[in-house]
């Protein structure tokens, strides 16, 4: 439990397959405490993801251009470890509802066992969005329904090109 840095960078990682309106309120929420947030896409082909890391990367950057103090990257390995090297004392996670909080709780609590100088802070994401995750964004999208409201509109976009090639 060290002093606060003069400069507080969080890290928010996550799959992003893809990027949800939820993500951005997170992010949106989180500009006021940090300040600087890495937003880190996890390289893991072993999830079999509808688009590939380059591709959200670039979807990120797009959706989050007007966000200065927002950088987006990926890593592999441990967090804690990219954390690290990125010189961040914060990992950020965004909760929706008590369903998620197990889950949470378990990487948490590992996370702080592996680096236990890097605190993970949990935000609430608005109520609004607390059903929105990608995989059903994924499935309404893939089964042509309404996906307008969910995701940026360039990740709508997006969603539409590789499912309807449009
Ligand atoms: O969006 P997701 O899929 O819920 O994000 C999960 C993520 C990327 C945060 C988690 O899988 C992760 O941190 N993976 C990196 C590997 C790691 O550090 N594992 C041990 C910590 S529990």
């Amino acid at each position: 439990m060290g002093e606060k840095p003069a400069s507080v960078i969080a890290i928010y990682p996550g799959s992003f397959d893809p990027f949800t309106n939820g993500h951005l309120d997170v992010i949106e929420r989180s500009t006021h405490l940090f300040d600087t947030l890495v937003v880190a896409v996890l390289e893991n082909e072993s999830k079999r993801p509808l688009f590939s890391v380059a591709e959200r990367i670039a979807m990120m950057k797009e959706a989050l251009r007007d966000h200065s103090s927002v950088e987006v990257g990926s890593f592999g390995g441990l967090l804690v470890d990219y954390a690290a090297s990125q010189g961040a004392t914060v990992i950020l996670r965004g909760i929706r509802a008590i369903s998620d909080y197990e889950y949470e709780l378990q990487m948490a609590l590992m996370n702080r066992r592996l680096h236990p100088e890097i605190e993970t802070v949990f935000l609430l994401a608005n109520e609004a969005y607390s059903f929105i995750s990608s995989r059903l964004v994924k499935e309404v999208a893939g089964l042509g329904g309404d996906i307008s409201g969910l995701a940026p509109p360039n990740v709508e976009a997006e969603l539409k090109k590789k499912f309807q090639g449009v």
